[in-house]
């Protein structure tokens, strides 16, 4: 199973499996593709900043998966590839697969990884999983959608999503990250929601972008949690309070803060809910940040 939420520190940690890996990129296929993993080409890759990147890859055509799950992959440059989990940041009926990726200098993937190329392979386990799902939670009006970082990548994938629309009036998408370069991903991601093509009417007036820094200077500074605990964040949007009579959550990003974040919401009396128990809140504990 994925590890835990792996932040940079958790792949620091992983690094005494890093001897296998070799340093010259993923041109040439040095080893063989191991059974029963799809290997896909790298499409295009975008970095956002030297911690940050996003890129796309093919879709292997047999492969489903809900909006909102998380995948295992890893580069073909040793005989026992390092897999890491990673939300598909691309919605399920996208033709190609999103990413979007931390780069840890001496992470044993992300070393690796935040240096591929448009044509390089990249090569992913067969089975998606995940409990950021909206079959996870009951009906309701407002999803507030809570996330930091690169957690902000099964939003990515369930905002552009017709199912996500259906089963929600409104969503509210939290992103906070340490500086404003950070913020980029999903300002774009947002901005072009009402412009696609697919899904671009379902989403008018649909979707708010609540975002915020926590190290660098911006127009709106501070944890989430400060922001929803001082009443700041309510303000801001002229909204009414969490309430579970009305509103579900789902939490993804830094492990600190979904701990602090999924104590709020039980607090206010959302109950955490999974495929087999559909509930008021949900959170994702594996995923690449
Ligand atoms: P901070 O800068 O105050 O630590 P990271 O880049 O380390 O993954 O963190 C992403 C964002 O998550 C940062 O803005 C960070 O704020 C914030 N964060 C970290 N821990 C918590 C927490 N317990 N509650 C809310 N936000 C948090």
């Amino acid at each position: 199973m994925a590890p835990a939420y792996v932040t940079g520190k958790t792949e620091l940690d992983l690094m005494n499996t890093t001897s296998a890996f070799n340093t010259a990129g993923a041109r040439p296929l040095q080893f063989p593709i191991p059974a029963n993993v799809y290997a896909e080409t790298v499409v295009s890759v975008k970095h956002y900043t030297d911690r940050l990147f996003s890129f796309r890859i093919t879709r292997p055509q047999s492969l489903r998966f809900r909006s909102g799950e998380f995948v295992m992959i890893g580069l073909p440059n040793a005989e026992k590839p390092v897999y890491r989990a990673y939300s598909v940041a691309s919605p399920a009926w996208d033709e190609e697969l999103e990413f979007f990726s931390i780069k840890v200098p001496e992470g044993p993937l992300t070393s690796e990884l935040q240096k591929i190329q448009v044509g390089d392979t990249v090569i992913m386990r067969q089975k998606s999983t995940g409990t950021l799902v909206v079959d996870a939670l009951t009906p309701a009006k407002r999803l507030f959608m809570i996330s930091t970082g690169t957690g902000i990548a099964p939003f990515a994938s369930l905002l552009r999503d017709p199912d996500t629309y259906e089963k929600f009036d409104q969503l509210i998408l939290t992103h906070t990250c340490r500086d404003n370069a950070e913020l980029v991903y999903g300002q774009e991601l947002v901005s072009a929601l009402e412009s696609d093509p697919l899904i671009g009417e379902l989403t008018t007036g649909r979707v708010t972008l609540y975002n915020s820094t926590t190290r660098e200077e911006s127009a709106r500074m501070g944890r989430i949690t400060a922001l929803i605990g001082s009443g700041k964040f309510y303000s801001d949007l002229g909204i009414e309070k969490l309430n579970p009579e009305t509103d579900r959550i789902m939490i993804c990003g830094s492990m600190h803060m979904l701990k602090d974040v999924k104590e709020l919401a039980e607090s206010l009396g959302f109950h955490e809910g999974s495929l087999s128990h559909p509930s008021t809140f949900v959170v994702e504990r594996a995923f690449v940040g």
